[in-house]
């Protein structure tokens, strides 16, 4: 699927009437079903006071990481860095937590609430390299549309 009908997707589903739980996991799912080399999908957001992140709604298979400190993994760094974190390889990481061997690459775009990061969007491929500057500008899309329901 194009990227401009994703985003008229994207902006579907956040403007209809479901719960922002069901626009989150729509969300991981259209990106998950529509991109051949996103195949993890989910959102982490600051778990409540605590220096930490907690997963979200998510698509594909699940992780043992729910709860990922501050600084730890590629996660939780961007939760401290507010960038975005492109690695196209993952074993060139020494700050990175493995969601399993076919992991080759991981994308995390940090979302802002009134200019502070309140969580992110985070993907994984089993590709090496997959990533453009489009995902980049894609996933920042959605982190816009997100926070605006968040
Ligand atoms: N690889 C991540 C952990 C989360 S999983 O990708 C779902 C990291 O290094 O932070």
């Amino acid at each position: 699927m194009k990227n401009y009908e994703l985003r008229d997707k994207i902006t579907n589903i956040v403007n209809n009437t479901q719960s922002v739980d069901k626009k989150l996991q729509n969300i991981c799912d259209l990106l998950r079903n529509n991109v051949s080399y996103y195949h993890w999908v989910g959102f982490y957001f600051k778990n409540g006071e605590m220096p930490e992140l907690k997963l979200a709604q998510y698509s594909g298979k699940p992780t043992e990481h729910i709860i990922i400190p501050f600084g730890k993994g590629i996660c939780g760094q961007v939760a401290l860095s507010n960038v975005n974190f492109v690695v196209q390889d993952v074993t060139e990481q020494e700050n990175y937590i493995s969601c399993g061997f076919n992991v080759k690459s991981e994308i995390v775009i940090p979302i802002f609430k009134n200019g502070v990061n309140i969580g992110q969007i985070d993907i994984d491929s089993h590709e090496k390299s997959p990533f453009t500057k489009n995902d980049e500008e894609l996933l920042e899309f959605i982190c816009e549309q997100v926070s605006k329901i968040i």
